[in-house]
């Protein structure tokens, strides 16, 4: 067990159970997109660990991106504007795969998806390592998936609390007392 600021959490999946699935996932997607051209856009901060587990074990010809969901109020428009920050990269028509932590309520992997469909890639997919499946209200489900987890808070290997416990090299879940 381990105390992050005020909350206790134990350990849910270990170290073990994640290389071992991240080498599926790995062997999954090189033997989907054999010979294709790929790009891997990581979303910040929570999956850099997961990205780069995952990249050790890709062995395609293919790039690397990191980006930022940003929400700003927009000048021009009413209500709130969604932006990628970070993309300096041509994704058209190219088979572009975004790597998530998380998937939750789906709304931030919406406007994520989005915002990148705009720009023509040849294909679009998501990889996500943990997915909220009972938490889902969005419209597309993540296409490679780590494992399916109960709508129960958890932290480690990138995922945080308050930006504390992104360090941890397994996933904890939140101890209800
Ligand atoms: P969404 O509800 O799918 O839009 O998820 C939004 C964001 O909330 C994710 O990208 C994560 O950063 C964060 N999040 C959702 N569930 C958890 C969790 O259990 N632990 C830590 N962060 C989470
Ligand atoms: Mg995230």
């Amino acid at each position: 067990m381990i105390q992050i600021l005020d909350k206790s959490f134990e350990v849910y999946i270990n170290q073990v159970s994640i290389d071992n699935k991240i080498e599926k996932l790995a062997e999954e997607i090189n033997t989907i997109y054999k010979d294709k051209e790929v790009i891997f856009i990581s979303i910040l901060n929570g999956s850099f660990m997961f990205t780069s587990d995952l990249m050790k074990k890709i062995n395609l010809e293919c790039e690397v991106s990191f980006v930022k969901v940003s929400s700003y109020i927009g000048v021009h428009t009413s209500g709130r504007v969604d932006e990628l920050i970070g993309l300096n990269t041509d994704i058209s028509n190219k088979h572009v795969i975004i790597v998530e932590d998380i998937v939750d309520t789906g709304i931030t992997m919406n406007k994520i998806y989005s915002l990148l469909e705009k720009s023509n890639p040849s294909s679009l997919k998501i990889c996500s390592l943990l997915f909220k499946r009972e938490a889902f209200k969005g419209t597309i489900e993540p296409h490679y998936i780590g494992f399916e987890i109960p709508n129960k808070f958890v932290i480690g290997y990138g995922l945080d609390y308050n930006e504390k416990g992104r360090n941890l090299n397994e996933i904890y879940q939140l101890k209800e007392n």
